[in-house]
């Protein structure tokens, strides 16, 4: 057992889930003995999106209390019921006719909490979900939904063919996007591939080429100082992709992404060394992205100016940028919760609004980011705080 997952305390996987982890680090092995060293975006997506092992794949209970995190649709009700004062407002730009695409709906929670709260629900809410496992956990969430509602729900392999007049939300997938690990040198940045190291998997340091070098080139050029040697981080080349992709479809509305990150200036600062990879294992965090695969959560924080510049060469208008706590505040966070009764059911939504804004929580890591295309509509939370210019 390494010195950190003593220090943690992180429960050994047993049963089910040790006999997963084993397998996908023999099948990630097994890769590795044929193809080489890869890069840790390959990694990535093996640990995450292996078809039947990978941690979002695999089955084992994620999110809530019994799973390794929690986010803001799964704390209460409370983030859909802004949302949905949101996307009520769209409906003179939109009109009736609209539809609601959500990617990565995780367990579903938002699914069944945005039908339930919008004044006027949309007449298709499309779920992108990569997971056939989450897509079955989806499914029994909204099992209490009037079936007027649970009706108008679809999942999709991919983004509609068809384009449409409505809204896209994606709340924590981006930091899910596989990313690719860069160390600055003295023979300048090299690439963190993932080798085979004994019985086990270990690190190895690689010359960039392609892709990867263009972009950290661009990234480096950038930034107002040079990092300093020994500086590990990474970058996400799967960003703009998946932006233009699950957008393209967007012929009238609006796009909003919610994630933890920041700014590019404010990510990749010379004394943020170790980067921001972070992975969770029933609600603790480690930072060994090679530990047990398929069973833990691996993320970053998303770079928000990549991700405006992704938005902006995909042809959408960049609406707003600004802090969950001033989006949610503006729509009208807590402003019911005087006369919530009883009072323990006051007390559980008060401790949810604390949760969902407090800096030292949600409030300030998590941002939002809005886009539009063809869309003439006020969209105040978005613009409230605006710090549109820090991109
Ligand atoms: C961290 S979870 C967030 C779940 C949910 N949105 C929430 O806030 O509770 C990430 C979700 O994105 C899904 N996902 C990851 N990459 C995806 C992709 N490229 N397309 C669609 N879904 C994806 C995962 O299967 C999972 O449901």
């Amino acid at each position: 057992m390494s010195l950190d997952r003593r220090l943690l305390k992180l429960p050994e996987p047993t049963g089910e889930a040790a006999e997963t982890t084993k397998r996908l680090c023999q099948i990630i092995g097994e890769r590795i003995a044929s193809d080489g060293p890869i890069g840790f975006d390959r990694y990535m997506d093996m640990a995450l999106y292996h078809p039947e092992l990978g941690y979002y794949r695999n089955g084992l209970k994620r999110f809530g209390e019994g799973g390794d995190f929690i986010t803001a649709p799964e704390l209460g009700s409370q983030f859909a019921e802004c949302l949905a004062r949101q996307f009520d407002g769209l409906q003179p730009a939109l009109g009736g006719d609209w539809t609601l695409l959500e990617v990565g709906a995780g367990s579903g929670v938002l699914i069944r909490d945005l039908l339930g709260a919008m004044q006027h629900p949309p007449a298709r809410y499309m779920v992108l979900e990569s997971s056939a496992a989450l897509r079955q956990v989806q499914r029994e969430t909204l099992a209490d939904l009037p079936s007027d509602l649970a009706n108008r729900v679809s999942w999709l392999d991919a983004p509609p063919a068809e384009s449409f007049c409505g809204v896209i939300i994606a709340n924590e997938v981006a930091d899910a996007l596989p990313v690719s690990l860069f160390e600055i040198t003295a023979d300048g940045p090299m690439e963190r591939q993932v080798s085979i190291d004994g019985d086990g998997l270990g690190w190895q340091l690689a010359p960039t080429t392609g892709r990867l070098a263009a972009a950290l080139a661009s990234l480096l050029a950038d930034l107002p100082e040079p990092l300093p040697i020994g500086y590990r981080s990474e970058i996400c080349l799967n960003l703009a992709p998946w932006l233009a992709t699950v957008t393209a479809p967007l012929e009238r509305g609006l796009a909003l992404m919610i994630d933890y990150g920041y700014p590019r200036r404010e990510y990749y600062l010379p004394e943020r060394m170790d980067g921001t990879l972070v992975c969770h294992y029933r609600h603790r965090a480690h930072f060994d992205p090679l530990l047990w695969p398929g069973l833990c959560d691996i993320s970053s924080f998303v770079d928000f100016t990549a991700l405006a510049a992704a938005g902006s060469a995909t042809g959408l208008e960049l609406l707003g940028y600004t802090s969950q706590a001033e989006f949610l505040l503006t729509l009208e966070l807590g402003q019911d919760l005087a006369e919530i009764e009883p009072t323990s059911r006051r007390l559980e939504r008060a401790n949810e609004v604390r949760r969902l804004v407090m800096p030292g929580e949600l409030g300030e890591k998590f941002k939002v980011i809005g886009f539009g295309r063809d869309i003439d509509a006020a969209l105040t939370a978005l613009c409230a705080g605006d710090r549109r210019q820090r991109l």
